[in-house]
Order: C-alpha cells, then structure tokens, then sequence
C-alpha cells in the first residue's frame, strides 16, 4: 500500500526523516508543520526530488480548526489519504514542580489531544466503514513511557503513555474497518527536542545509560515507521515497538 501520507511534524527530526523514507518507499508524502515553513518548503523539495508529490501544510495541531483544515487541504492536494504519522510532540524539560497548568495543558494539547483528533480525522477518511479504502497509522510516543520518563521528564513520559493506551483501544475500535494503528516508541533521537537537555557533557553521560551507547539517528527511527506503515506488517496492528537502542541500564537517570 502506498498513497497519500500526512506526516504532523514533518518538517523536522524523525517527521522529516519519515518524510523521506516514506517517499523512497512510494508515499506522496503531506508535511505539516506549525511555524518552520522554510524547513518544511526543503522538505517538500527533497520529496519531489525522490519523485514523490509533496505539499506542506501549516497548521498547529493543539487547535482542533486546524486539524480539520489540514485534513481538508491534504486530501485536496494529493488525494485520499492512506497513511498517517503523528509525529508532532513538545516536551518541558522540567519537573512537574516547576510547571503550571498552562504549561502542562498546552502539552497534553499537543502530545495526547491533537494525536487523538488527527486520528479521528484519519479514520473518518480511511475507515471502510465510511467509504474508504483503509489505512496505516503510526503514533511516535517515547521509551520516556516505559520507565516515567528520565528527571524532569515524568509529565512528558505521561503524555507519552497516554499515547501508547490509546494507540492500543484504538487500533481495536478500527481493525475491521481496514485501518492499523501502532506506536513507534524512539529512544534519545538526534534532533532539536533534545538539544538543550541532551548535549554538552550531559550526552556521555546518558549515553551510558542506554545499552548501544549512542543515540539514534532520525534515520533509524523512520525505518520503523515506515515498516509499520508498510503492507509488510500487514497483520500487525495495536502493537508498541521499541526503537530504544535497548532500553535503560538499571539506574538510568
Ligand atoms: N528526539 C528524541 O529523543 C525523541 C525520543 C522519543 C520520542 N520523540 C518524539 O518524536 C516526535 C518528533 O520529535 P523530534 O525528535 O523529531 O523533535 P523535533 O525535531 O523538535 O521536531 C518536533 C516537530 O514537532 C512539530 N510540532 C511541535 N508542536 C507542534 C504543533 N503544535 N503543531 C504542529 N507541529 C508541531 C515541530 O514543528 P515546527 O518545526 O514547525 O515547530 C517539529 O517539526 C515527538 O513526538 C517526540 O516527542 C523524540
């Protein structure tokens, strides 16, 4: 299967990185991004350069108008969606002490509600129930999820395992409609989200935590993904993978 893909997040990190692997793989490829849109124009530029259509589509995915404005536009643009990847996520960057609940609303809006509507939106297009042809969802959540998260990231990895619970109700809600629905849950990722807490000496010393002692590209991680998005996981729906370099060392902080 391959078709129209919308990738939330798309014009950086892993989204960009899937953008790309998705379009090697034969997806015309819908990047939406909230406010880089020099980065997510090169995007759509290295997708034609693949051979693939590609279009970015702004839009900021804790606000509900925007979501049903992108879906609109997406399916204008290149056609019936097929594919989905929810990879547009925030994180604090601090303990819960130090967070009110502006701050932590905004991230749930984000992380948990908007993934939760451009699901809706996506099934109401894909769901043979409603006329479509069926479909593949991939949710990024975190490896933050299995263990609550490293210091001062326990409402981030909330948000994540709120993705990883639903992922799996939902898949259930639409398996007989056509649609899969999985989560790729990354370890420490090389992308902006993790620049400020991740670098300097800090890296070391994570990196010591993770039993491959590195970090992922984003290019690995959207190996992944692009495998769930596939027919060639076909029957595999509901399920959570981890793209985790292995996990924790016991003490991992
Ligand atoms: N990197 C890691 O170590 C790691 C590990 C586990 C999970 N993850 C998850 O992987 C996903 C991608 O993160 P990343 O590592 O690729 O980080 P990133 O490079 O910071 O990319 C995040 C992307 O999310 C988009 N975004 C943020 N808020 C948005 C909003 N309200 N509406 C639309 N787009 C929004 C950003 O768009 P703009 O550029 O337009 O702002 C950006 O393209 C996230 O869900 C993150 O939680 C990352």
């Amino acid at each position: 299967m391959t078709g129209t893909c919308l990738i939330t997040g798309g014009a950086r990190g892993i989204g960009r990185a899937t953008a790309l692997a998705a379009a090697r793989d034969g997806w015309d490829v819908a990047i939406n991004y909230r406010e880089r849109a020099d980065a997510a124009k090169a995007v759509v530029a290295e997708v034609q350069a693949l051979g693939r259509r590609a279009v970015a589509i702004q839009a900021d995915i804790a606000l509900e108008v925007d979501i049903l404005r992108l879906f609109s536009c997406v399916e204008s643009d290149l056609g019936p969606l097929r594919g989905l990847v929810n990879s547009a996520g925030i994180a604090l960057g601090s303990r819960v002490a130090a967070l009110d609940a502006a701050a932590l609303g905004r991230m749930m809006q984000v992380n948990v509600i908007g993934l939760m509507l451009c699901c809706r939106e996506a099934a109401r297009r894909m769901s043979t129930a409603h006329g479509g042809r069926g479909g593949s969802v991939v949710n990024i959540s975190s490896m933050a999820a299995t263990i609550g998260g490293r210091s001062g990231a326990s409402t981030y990895a909330a948000s994540k395992g709120a993705v990883d619970v639903f992922t799996s109700g939902f898949a259930k809600e639409v398996a007989a409609e056509g649609i899969r629905v999985n989560v790729v849950r990354p370890g420490v990722t090389d992308t902006d989200i993790i620049a400020g807490s991740h670098g300097g000496p800090r890296r070391a010393e994570i990196e010591a935590t993770i039993p491959m002692k590195r970090f992922a590209s984003p290019a690995e991680v959207a190996e992944a993904v692009v495998w769930l998005l596939s027919d060639k996981a076909s029957f595999v729906t509901g399920t959570h993978l981890n793209a985790g370099g292995g996990g924790f060392l016991v003490g991992a902080g």
